[in-house]
């Protein structure tokens, strides 16, 4: 170590110090790194910086001044180098983080974000398909409906009680009570017939409407699907196998269906056909009340008076029509106890279907 006056070993020693500490400084990979390397060039009392600093003791007090100028213009130096590589490990810490706490918002994860048919439609779309699959036509009418087609060419009387407003929703439109919201889909039957076009094989599924409060077997606002055929020589038999034929088609093979006389004005015989429970099989239990059937629908013969109405001639042409709740299907396949969560809107229900 020097003493003594300003020596070339002096100079050499804060050259060396200098070019050492400053290529320390700029090489620590991080800020604790930098830490350690700023306290052995200057910041400890054992630093190689105090070191030199001591020697200033033992020089001539005329050169304490220059020597005490260098050491001090060293010391600010290597801290300006300290700091700017403090800067940088400081920006590259926090860009570190922040790429780790990146959030995607446009990432696109798997699931049912996309939604789907609700439970109602798809079941009427597996009727259609089983329908269409027997060579029927899908047809359609309108919600809004005159009276005409939904009572008279029906041939409902005057005093029957689904023509009271108390059972139906009339709109206030054309003469009084002589548009409604139609209360089943029979009046699409009375259109296929205007069209004029046979013979017929449609099934005309849509929404009906009828003064019902909520509850766990009716809704205000349903869905009913309406079969009409119309050719020559069409049988109660043929009806029969229909209905036998989309029972299993929906429900499965094991499936039974079952014919029980019932009166309708427009059909002639009529029936109410019924399947063997879902849930039971036939033994009897809750959801069927114990009897081990369950009542789907409507049916019979076309009566002539509809034929009438609508200019076909019954002498000619025979048919059956059926129609049957397509909201209740759908409680009955997939086993839920309450219609009532088919209007509710919660995804929670919608999503499992
Ligand atoms: N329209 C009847 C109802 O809603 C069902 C039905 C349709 C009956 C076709 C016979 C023939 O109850």
């Amino acid at each position: 170590m020097t003493t003594g006056p300003l020596t070339p070993e002096f100079f050499g020693e804060i050259a060396e110090l200098e070019t050492e500490a400053i290529t320390a400084l700029e090489e620590a990979t991080d800020l604790d790194a930098l830490d350690e390397c700023e306290r052995v060039a200057f910041r400890s009392k054992r630093s190689r910086f105090a070191e030199l600093y001591q020697q200033l003791g033992s020089m001539a007090p005329e050169e304490r001044p220059e020597a005490g100028r260098l050491l001090n213009e060293l010391r600010a130096r290597l801290e300006t180098v300290a700091e700017g590589r403090r800067m940088e490990l400081m920006a590259a810490a926090r860009a570190e983080r922040l790429a780790a706490d990146h959030l995607d918002l446009t990432e696109v994860l798997p699931g049912h974000l996309a939604g789907h048919l609700h439970l109602v439609t798809q079941v009427r779309e597996a009727l259609e398909d089983v329908f269409v699959g027997m060579g029927y036509e899908i047809a359609e009418g309108p919600e809004v409906e005159t009276g005409w087609r939904n009572f008279e060419a029906l041939n409902i009387p005057e005093d029957h009680p689904a023509r009271s407003p108390l059972d139906t929703f009339y709109v206030d439109f054309g003469e009084p009570w002589s548009v409604l919201l139609r209360p089943h889909t029979s009046p699409v039957q009375i259109r296929l017939l205007q069209r004029g076009v046979l013979p017929i094989y449609a099934v005309a599924p849509g929404r009906t409407y009828r003064k019902d409060t909520p509850d766990s077997t009716h809704l205000p606002v349903f869905h009913q699907i309406e079969g009409l055929v119309v050719d020559h020589g069409v049988t109660f038999a043929d009806l029969k196998g229909t209905i036998d034929t989309f029972v299993r088609a929906i429900f499965g093979a094991g499936t039974r269906t079952r014919l029980r006389p019932a009166y309708f004005p427009f059909t002639e015989p009529s029936a109410e056909f019924e399947m063997s429970c879902v849930i039971c099989g036939g033994e009897g239990c809750r959801t069927c009340a114990g009897v081990g059937w369950i009542e789907l629908g409507g049916c019979g013969m076309v009566h002539p008076a509809v034929f009438e109405a609508t200019g076909v001639d019954p002498e000619q042409w025979t048919g059956f029509a059926f129609g049957f709740g397509i909201d209740r299907i759908a409680i009955m396949r997939h086993g839920i106890a309450d219609l009532r969560v088919m209007i509710e809107n919660d995804v929670r229900f919608l999503g499992q279907f």
